[in-house]
């Protein structure tokens, strides 16, 4: 009786995460990746013969990616939005020779005439992609850093609550423990009304936020918090006490944009010098909507010596997280390196039995962990495989 009640309950589960996948990978949710690509540009430590597959969400880590220069990067997605805006910011240093060109598409999001460019970015790309940008163009005459779910739920919340850059660069005077003080009496109440807790926990909210069932399951579990409000508060709390002069998702989510007067307050690959660097490298690119584990059956032996998988893993059940790993060890070189980001504390390669074959490098993991500025994640884990 209760084994059947249980098999049922994992086939629902397993039902809402498929319907939200399907439902996901159709929508323009994010136009930047949150998570700290100045952390993985140290963890990953790429360098010319490096082969990573990655995937992308909104691509501000594989665009970093391009200015080491590895020999290949194999960037992949399920949502089209994501990867075809991922391959504009990976591709644009090649293709633009300018940096103030460059800056304005995608640091400010903004071109007063964006499709030629667009098309000159494009121009060797897999059609679907030149198609999804003649059609999707005007996304950057209309504004890029309001373009997509996320933003539009941001926006929402900045025009409810009355925070703007103003109030930011006021919060930005105060010390951490006074700052944080300060989001729980002007963002608390709000955040914790009865209305504000119906919409957090909707599916609709989780969509927006990228967060699919599971997640959101092991994410209330191993945070202890009644339901995504308390969560959401806390999570703003956290990101209080980090350096806001540099934190650019901080900046993101308050002031709609990043700081322009700051070069270290952006994601790495709007910087000078890794457009630079970018510019001259010879790395092959390859751009494919498919799922980690469709790409990981088809990749030969020894394929990769990096992969990222940004908080995927968080989305799929035990057997699936399995079944990605033993991808990973299938398609490994000896000594790859496998970064993964995820909410809860326990870990997938010690579910999986696999520790003696995914060597933990504890030390590097810590540091990473602890540095990410996002504050989303309990754990960055850093990987290396036995193969
Ligand atoms: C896991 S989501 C969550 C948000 C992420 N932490 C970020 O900062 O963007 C990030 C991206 O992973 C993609 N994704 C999720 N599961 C995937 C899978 N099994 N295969 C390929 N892409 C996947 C989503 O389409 C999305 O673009």
């Amino acid at each position: 009786m209760y084994e059947r009640r249980a098999v049922s309950s994992r086939l629902l589960d397993g039902a809402r995460d498929l319907a939200f996948r399907h439902t996901f990978q159709g929508l323009f949710v994010y136009n930047i990746l949150f998570e700290d690509s100045e952390v993985d540009e140290e963890i990953l430590a790429l360098d010319e013969g490096s082969d990573v597959l990655a995937i992308s969400g909104a691509g501000c880590g594989v665009a970093a990616m391009v200015s080491r220069s590895p020999r290949s990067i194999t960037a992949i997605d399920l949502n089209g939005h994501h990867l075809a805006l991922a391959a504009l910011k990976a591709e644009a240093p090649r293709t633009l020779g300018r940096f103030g060109t460059f800056y304005d598409l995608l640091g400010r999001g903004w071109h007063a005439a964006p499709r030629p460019l667009l098309a000159r970015i494009t121009r060797d790309l897999p059609t679907w992609i030149d198609a999804h940008w003649r059609e999707h163009h005007g996304v950057f005459r209309r504004g890029l850093y309001g373009a997509g779910l996320t933003s539009a739920m941001l926006g929402a919340f900045r025009r409810l609550s009355g925070v703007d850059e103003s109030w930011l660069r006021w919060a930005s005077t105060l010390d951490a423990e006074r700052r944080a003080h300060a989001v729980e009496t002007t963002l608390g109440p709000l955040l914790r009304s009865p209305l504000s807790r119906a919409w957090m926990s909707s599916p609709a909210q989780l969509v927006t936020l990228g967060i699919n069932f599971a997640q959101r399951d092991r994410l209330l579990a191993t945070e202890q918090r009644a339901d995504m409000a308390d969560y959401v508060v806390e999570h703003l709390k956290r990101l209080a006490t980090t350096d806001v002069g540099t934190n650019w998702f901080i900046w993101y989510a308050i002031a709609g944009q990043f700081d322009h007067e700051r070069a270290d307050a952006v994601p790495p690959y709007l910087r000078r010098d890794r457009f630079e660097a970018a510019r001259t490298a010879r790395t092959r690119m390859r751009y494919e909507r498919v799922n980690v584990l469709d790409a990981l059956d088809r990749a030969p032996r020894r394929a990769y010596s990096h992969y990222a998988f940004l908080d995927a893993a968080d989305w799929l059940d035990a057997p699936t997280q399995r079944r990605l790993l033993d991808g990973v060890l299938r398609t490994a070189r000896d000594g790859a390196r496998v970064v993964t980001r995820t909410v809860e504390d326990e870990c997938m390669v010690e579910r999986a039995g696999l520790r003696s074959r995914l060597r933990r490098l504890d030390d590097v993991s810590e540091r990473a962990s602890r540095a990410d500025r996002t504050r989303q994640y309990r754990h960055v884990h850093v990987y290396e495989v036995s193969a």
